[in-house]
């Protein structure tokens, strides 16, 4: 490398860097899900981004887009093939299948792993996203899938949404094997069926019919289809707790091939986000990857990208506030000892406080304390030094109150 070549700042294509700023909106997202989730029973559990390349390749699980186009596998130092996990849902069920004698059920976990998906980077998707991951395992009951419904419901809300913000989308994967049934499919071909019935928003609807016959399945049969027995029953359940934003769309399959059951979405209602910000359902068999015995789970993923978009939109980001409260700007070099002293008194007393070195000039030091948003400074001069009292300035207002030196503490506790 040439002296002028420098490398670039820019983040590996398709993930992000986490300013501080972008660090405090992932900290409330974290701690608005785990508010949320845990007034349903939900407990956390977490698991290293690290799975054998095997969990995704597995019969019955795999998602042939996923693992030929969009996991990022390599070969470790053993020669053992290992996959960033691209989702979570094989790992919990990994791990609910190993402890399955120990652990209590109906069994209700999160975690809020990220994930790594080589994509084609646009707004809404990028190549590594934390997901919210809820799911419920051990119960068949149709009360367990609403159950679902309406932790994503009240995530939502928890969120600041209305009702009219957004919308549950409900499918049956148990409508379409019926439908395979119906029209002879093999197993090959009725994958097919659910791979081309997701993409079908991303081609032209005349591929799309092409693709269909060549399946053996007349377009008229998967359109205009009515309302599954088991999807009145959730909607009704909905119903009765205030959930009045679901509905069924036959058009929702979901494209991994472990679901089963019903499937959902939570989809925008903003034009410019029209992507889902939720997707999950009941997978029955997917512990069977580890045992004879299947533990039926259902659940779903929610993405941080998504839901900062639909805040975004909506203007219902949070608004920035700093971790630090004191901004210690001090005269001269020589007064920093001293300083450090007011600081260690403040920082007792449990306001967050950071000192300036005096290595530039008090109108700098008063800048960077702006950049970094801190709602006030001190002055720390000699003056204050003789008199005791200082000047503490407001950044947000401009006003300035004098105080004593015992009196800092007890100012700042109440502001
Ligand atoms: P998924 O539909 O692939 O489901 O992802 C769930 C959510 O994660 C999406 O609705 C979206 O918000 C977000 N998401 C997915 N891919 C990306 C991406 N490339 N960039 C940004 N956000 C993305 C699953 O992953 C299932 N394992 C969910 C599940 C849990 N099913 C049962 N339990």
């Amino acid at each position: 490398m040439s002296k002028k070549e420098k490398l670039s700042t820019e983040a590996y294509k398709g993930v992000r860097d986490f300013y501080p700023e972008d660090q405090a909106f992932f900290n409330y997202l974290v701690a608005t899900c785990r508010d949320a989730v845990q007034r349903f029973g939900y407990v956390e559990y977490h698991a290293s981004v690290l799975e054998p390349a095997e969990l995704y390749k597995a019969k019955g699980a795999e998602n042939e887009e996923m693992v030929n186009e969009q996991t990022y596998t390599f070969i470790d130092r053993g020669g053992r093939e290992v996959t960033l996990r691209p989702e979570m849902t094989p790992t919990v069920a990994r791990m609910v299948s190993g402890r399955r004698r120990e652990l209590g059920f109906p069994l209700r976990l999160f975690s809020i792993p990220n994930v790594f998906r080589y994509e084609r980077p646009q707004r809404g998707r990028l190549r590594e996203h934390w997901q919210l991951n809820v799911d419920l395992f051990g119960s068949k009951s149709l009360a367990s899938d609403a159950e679902l419904m309406m932790v994503a419901h009240d995530l939502m809300f928890a969120f600041g949404a209305k009702s009219s913000d957004f919308v549950i989308k409900i499918g049956s994967r148990a409508f379409l094997d019926e439908l395979a049934l119906r029209h002879g499919l093999s197993p090959e071909s009725s994958r097919a069926l659910v791979a081309l019935l997701d993409r079908r928003g991303k081609m032209p609807a005349e591929e799309f019919e092409v693709k269909l016959e060549v399946l053996g399945v007349p377009l008229s049969s998967i359109s205009g289809n009515e309302e599954p027995e088991e999807v009145t029953q959730v909607l009704q359940l909905l119903e009765d707790v205030g959930v009045g934003n679901a509905h069924f769309d036959p058009s929702i399959v979901r494209g991994f091939n472990y679901y089963t059951g019903l499937v959902f979405e939570v989809y925008d209602t903003h034009p410019e986000n029209n992507r889902a910000l939720f997707g999950g359902g009941r997978y029955d068999n997917l512990t069977a990857l580890f045992d004879d015995e299947s533990i039926s789970g259902v659940g779903f993923g929610m993405g941080d990208v998504t839901i900062r978009d639909f805040l975004a939109v909506r203007d219902l980001l949070p608004p920035y506030i700093p971790p630090t409260k004191v901004y210690l700007v001090v005269t001269d070099a020589e007064l920093v000892p001293f300083a450090l002293g007011i600081a260690h008194e403040l920082r007792t007393g449990r306001v967050n406080t950071a000192v300036d070195f005096a290595d530039r000039k008090l109108g700098d030091q008063i800048k960077a304390a702006t950049k970094h948003k801190i709602p006030f400074v001190i002055v720390v001069g000699e003056d204050e030094q003789r008199s005791g009292e200082f000047k503490v300035r407001s950044l947000d207002t401009g006003k300035e109150v004098s105080l004593r030196r015992d009196e800092l503490v007890g100012y700042f506790t109440t502001r």
